[in-house]
């Protein structure tokens, strides 16, 4: 169902006894993948346990039964694994035809948006689901404290027991605090898992059942990627082999901007977990053919800083068939796809390919865990580790230094 092609417009860059130099420690990757403290997310079978996945799905059925509007509130990890399986999984322009309607908020500090947002939600009924692992991440309790100003003066405290979802720390944090006392209904990100690496648990679980995402067909996928270890082992070489070459910039290239979002995922899994120590390749982003008609031209001509890895989906959900052609619109995207590893090829960008056969859960499943496990295989290969975000502590605290002093 998924096919990986590391070679054909890679070749003549990268020998196969480079790559087999570091296949020989497989064996200690192995080790690094089950014993890392926070390397909860690869023990699959502990996060798909029927307990965990029934009470999600009856939750997931009582949130569709009791509202209008499903708010996500968080940031950063705590929601773009969510986002990218609702994106991915379901048809365009979801909100306007689906019930309930489902908003990912928390993700920004813009009083026109939750100005905007409030007076878009506020006549209907809402239930909320708020994440975050450490509970005093700004973002998320700012947007918290505003949406729940207006469940408080639409909902009796009794009522938003019923409406309140806490998805947070086991023991610690304000949210924890929050559910003890209020007694919210609450799910747990556990201990041994950071908020990129969070998909598979109720963080991306209990959105995506919203939007009625099969989640045992997720666990099917990711499964078989666990099995098929030595793929994502070959992608992490390679994306060694090419940084030492000097390539600075990785660009995720998708053909089917339903893949928007997961774009977004895989920026932020692979910028935070292995931008350290003034090292790391930077990722980008392209939606294709959107983008080729504006860093098209930089990419054919332009620095050589970057490599590609495309995302290909092969068969579409709905056949449009493009008569003077004589194809379908899907056909032309992938030979649109094909056409553009050929030309960035021939102008020595190199692009790893990735097929996959249709979008469904089970290739969406194996692809968060591809990515995941291959993106912890480039914190062991380049010697950091990809479970920690220290730099992203500095801004915040200067800001709060700066939010304590008044000063603007
Ligand atoms: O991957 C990470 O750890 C971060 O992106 C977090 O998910 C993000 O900062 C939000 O943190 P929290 O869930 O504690 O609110």
């Amino acid at each position: 169902m998924i096919k990986f092609d590391f070679n054909t417009y890679v070749k003549d860059f990268i020998s196969e006894d480079q790559i087999k130099k570091y296949q020989m420690i497989t064996p200690q990757i192995k080790e690094y993948l089950n014993t890392n403290d926070m390397a909860g997310w690869y023990h699959l079978d502990k996060l798909f346990n029927k307990e965990i996945l029934n009470d999600i799905n009856q939750t997931a059925t009582y949130i569709r039964d009791n509202c209008d509007v499903f708010l996500v509130l968080g940031i950063g990890g705590s929601y773009l694994g969510a986002a990218s399986g609702i994106e991915a999984l379901n048809q365009y322009y979801y909100n306007n035809s689906m019930s309930p309607q489902i908003y990912f908020v928390g993700h920004n500090l813009s009083s026109d948006y939750y100005h905007d947002l409030i007076n878009n939600i506020k006549e209907k009924s809402i239930i909320i689901n708020v994440i975050s692992k450490s509970g005093s991440t700004l973002e998320t309790k700012l947007a918290y404290q505003l949406i729940m100003d207006l469940m408080r003066s639409k909902y009796s405290e009794q009522e938003l027991k019923k409406r309140v979802i806490v998805t947070t720390d086991e023991e610690t944090g304000a949210l924890r605090t929050e559910v003890n006392e209020q007694g919210y209904k609450s799910f747990v990100l556990p201990r041994n898992i950071g908020g990129r690496y969070s998909v598979f648990t109720p963080v991306g679980l209990l959105p995506m059942a919203v939007s009625k995402i099969d989640i045992e067909k997720l666990y099917i996928g990711s499964k078989e990627a666990n099995d098929n270890l030595e793929t994502q082992i070959k992608y992490a070489v390679i994306r060694k082999l090419l940084y030492d070459q000097g390539k600075l910039v990785e660009a995720y290239v998708v053909y089917e901007p339903k893949l928007y979002s997961f774009t977004e995922w895989l920026k932020q899994l692979y910028g935070e977990s292995l931008g350290k120590k003034d090292q790391g390749i930077l990722p980008i982003s392209f939606i294709n053919s959107r983008d080729l008609h504006s860093l098209g031209q930089f990419i054919q001509q332009g620095n050589k800083i970057l490599f590609e890895t495309v995302i290909n989906i092969k068969k579409s959900n709905h056949d449009i068939k493009i008569d003077q052609y004589d194809k379908s619109l899907n056909d032309i995207n992938n030979i649109a796809s094909k056409a553009t590893s050929i030309a960035h090829f021939n102008g020595n960008v190199l692009n790893n390919i990735i097929d996959v056969d249709a979008l469904n859960e089970e290739t969406l499943g194996y692809l968060f865990q591809f990515f995941m496990t291959s993106c912890a295989i480039s914190g062991y290969l380049e010697d950091v580790n990809p479970f920690d975000q220290e730099g992203v502590e500095e801004y915040k605290r200067i800001m709060r230094e700066l939010l304590v002093n008044n000063m603007n």
